[in-house]
């Protein structure tokens, strides 16, 4: 990836399968969002697609004349191509590259992605070129996760700590606002909603990640390998429902902005 990105959620199996239960998981917050925007006036593109589950409900959604997923990861791509019985096309690319194939798009939408971008506010005005006039750019992003429980709080001071190091933060969707205020845009929304998930849904997620992100040079060099080890055992007891655990309260942010 150019502009030294450093995805560390990597793209393997476990990866993959992490995505379908993350698109599970936040499938009401994403529809309820969509549902809300008026019908998309010309093409979409979605930036970091993933295996496609973003791309998948904008499509249905928003009826854009052509959407467009795009993402860094090959097996991404080949994946979101198999699965998707929907007229969509997928495309390898860097989002951190321009311009984008297509564009100008009447909507840029990214769902989980700027948190692993470095120099954000850097990216965004970027996007902004490759909105035609009258678009919108619509970010979902994580803006807090609160739990009392310890192996909970351990993991996300480990992934935050981590990402921190390449310049990226885990909790940026409480700072979108204010970064695309600073790239140029004007605000038309933006809103974070709190909401209790399950505890047991929470940790299924964060250990089928912990194994990948824990074999980035910088945490092998920083982080206690015991420690993540035993974190991931305990994370896999509270997802198998053998250790209790209070729901995590989730913060999901939202911007919906147009280009000033
Ligand atoms: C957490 S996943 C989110 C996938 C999807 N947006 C969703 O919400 O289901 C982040 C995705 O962004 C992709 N990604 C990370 N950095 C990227 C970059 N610089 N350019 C394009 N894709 C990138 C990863 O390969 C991964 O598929």
């Amino acid at each position: 990836m150019s502009n030294q990105q450093n995805y560390t959620f990597g793209d393997s199996e476990r990866a993959i399968e992490r995505l379908a239960w993350l698109a599970e998981v936040f499938a009401p917050t994403s529809t309820r969002l969509l549902d809300g925007l008026s019908k998309v006036d010309g093409g979409a593109l979605d930036l970091g697609c993933g295996p496609g589950y973003t791309t998948e409900l904008i499509h249905q959604r928003l009826a854009p004349t052509w959407t467009i997923g795009l993402d860094a990861s090959a097996r991404m791509v080949e994946l979101a191509r198999a699965r998707t019985q929907l007229p969509l096309q997928f495309i390898e690319r860097d989002v951190t590259a321009l311009p984008f194939p297509a564009a100008p798009a009447a909507l840029i939408y990214a769902r989980f992605l700027l948190t692993h971008l470095t120099a954000p506010a850097q990216r965004l005005r970027d996007w902004a070129a490759g909105l035609a006039p009258g678009g919108r750019l619509v970010l979902e992003e994580t803006a807090f996760m609160r739990s009392e429980y310890p192996a909970f709080q351990s993991y996300y001071a480990h992934v935050q700590a981590l990402q921190a190091h390449y310049g990226q933060n885990m909790l940026i969707g409480a700072h979108m606002a204010e970064l695309c205020q600073a790239a140029g845009y004007a605000q038309i929304d933006a809103k974070v909603a709190e909401r209790p998930v399950p505890a047991a849904q929470m940790a299924r997620l964060h250990a089928a990640n912990l194994p990948t992100w824990s074999q980035d040079p910088f945490a092998r060099a920083t982080f206690d390998a015991k420690h993540l080890h035993e974190l991931t055992e305990e994370l896999l007891e509270i997802a198998a429902g053998r250790l209790s655990a209070p729901p995590v309260s989730v913060g999901s942010g939202y911007v919906i902005a147009t280009r000033a």
